[in-house]
């Protein structure tokens, strides 16, 4: 399949291309995109068959949900069968924006599209080319992130290309996006609401709208017994190509431990990678070391996350080591994703020190 790629600036949203793409999208055809969270991979969400081609391109399993993306708070009550009061509040304070909620599911939605499940996503997005493009496609997009299943979703359209060109119809580059990890998903079927992925807006943000709510506490640990409530969350995602070891304690300790490790790494003809914020990164000696953004700018941090891991991939690095970070506000989604990258491997000097 020929993928046409397109280069749209969010602030001249060209008409006439986001129009072509609608109609790519309303006649069962796949265009990727860009959001303000990370690039999606959209299709008709109302349509079967476009539901299981985003599952064919992805190579993801076909019991992991997609997100329906809407533009307009009127559509929300075609595809959910019940709107909470919840719902209603957190719509008020955070849509257009990067959140998700979980609801149970109207009958105009396919099982194809929620992945069997009896409740659907449904996420409003803020960016200007992801709205333009929802009303022109009739609606409601279903849009996973636009990488092959397994990893980093894509936060520049390099990526997008990389993965998806010669599998999807088009390709909209739009640049590079605002915050770089996916939404945050909240349930709002069970009470009080659960968050299932954590994401921008943090859960004291939603506290403040909702009073209480909850968290899966498969988000942090591995060590649950229990399996994710967002299917997806349960998979190996996120995920570079060299072994990602989060080292955890002081800053000190943490830049003499992975020293130390690299120079062993290297001598056993490993390439090794460091993620390093910016305060430190000229003090560590590794084959590649990449400096995420201050510790004091979580925002910086988690935009180049993705970008950073897809790099080490690129430079064929075998050994990635990563200082951790504050697991509070949207720390948590920077933690999260970097713990699935990690698949929870994480050095704790502090602990070992009281041993
Ligand atoms: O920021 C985002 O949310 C991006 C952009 C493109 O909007 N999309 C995204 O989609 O991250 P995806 O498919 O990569 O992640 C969707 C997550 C998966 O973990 C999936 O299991 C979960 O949402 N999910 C979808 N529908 C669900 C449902 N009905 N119940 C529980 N979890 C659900
Ligand atoms: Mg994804």
């Amino acid at each position: 399949m020929e993928t046409k790629i397109v280069l749209i600036a969010q602030e001249e949203p060209r008409e006439d291309l986001l129009r072509e793409a609608g109609e790519v999208l309303k006649n069962g055809g796949l265009v990727a995109f860009p959001t303000e969270t990370v690039y999606g991979l959209g299709g008709d969400a109302l349509n079967k068959d476009s539901a299981r081609k985003i599952y064919a391109a992805k190579g993801r399993p076909s019991d992991n949900p997609l997100i329906v993306h809407i533009s307009r708070m009127e559509d929300l009550t075609d595809i959910v069968s019940q709107v909470p009061r919840e719902a209603l509040k957190i719509a008020e304070a955070f849509w257009p924006g990067p959140l998700t909620m979980i609801l149970p599911k109207s009958d105009k939605v396919p099982y194809e599209t929620t992945g069997g499940l009896d409740t659907v996503a449904v996420r409003m997005p803020s960016h200007p080319i992801a709205r333009k493009l929802i009303e022109y496609a009739g609606g409601y997009v279903a849009a996973p992130s636009a990488n092959v299943s397994g990893k980093p979703s894509p936060t520049v359209a390099k990526y997008v290309v990389e993965d998806m060109q010669g599998r999807i119809d088009m390709i909209i580059d739009g640049g590079e996006v605002g915050i770089g990890l996916e939404s945050t998903i909240i349930d709002l079927t069970v009470f009080p609401p659960q968050i299932l992925r954590p994401g921008y807006i943090t859960p004291k943000m939603l506290e403040q709208v909702l009073g209480r709510v909850d968290e899966d506490e498969t988000m942090f640990r591995a060590d649950t017994g229990q399996a994710p409530k967002a299917p997806g969350m349960k998979y190996r995602h996120y995920a570079p190509k060299g072994e990602l070891t989060i080292v955890q304690g002081d800053a000190e300790d943490v830049l003499v431990y992975i020293n130390r490790q690299a120079a062993a790494d290297i001598q056993c003809g490993h390439k090794v990678g460091v993620i390093a914020t910016e305060e430190l990164c000229r003090e560590y000696s590794a084959d590649v070391v990449k400096s995420i953004g201050s510790r004091h700018a979580e925002e910086d941090i988690a935009r180049n996350l993705y970008r950073i891991l897809r790099e080490f991939d690129e430079e064929q690095v075998t050994r990635i080591y990563s200082e951790g970070f504050a697991v509070e506000g949207f720390g948590q989604a920077i933690m999260n994703r970097l713990l699935k990258a990690a698949g929870h491997k994480v050095i704790n000097l502090s602990e070992k020190d009281s041993l």
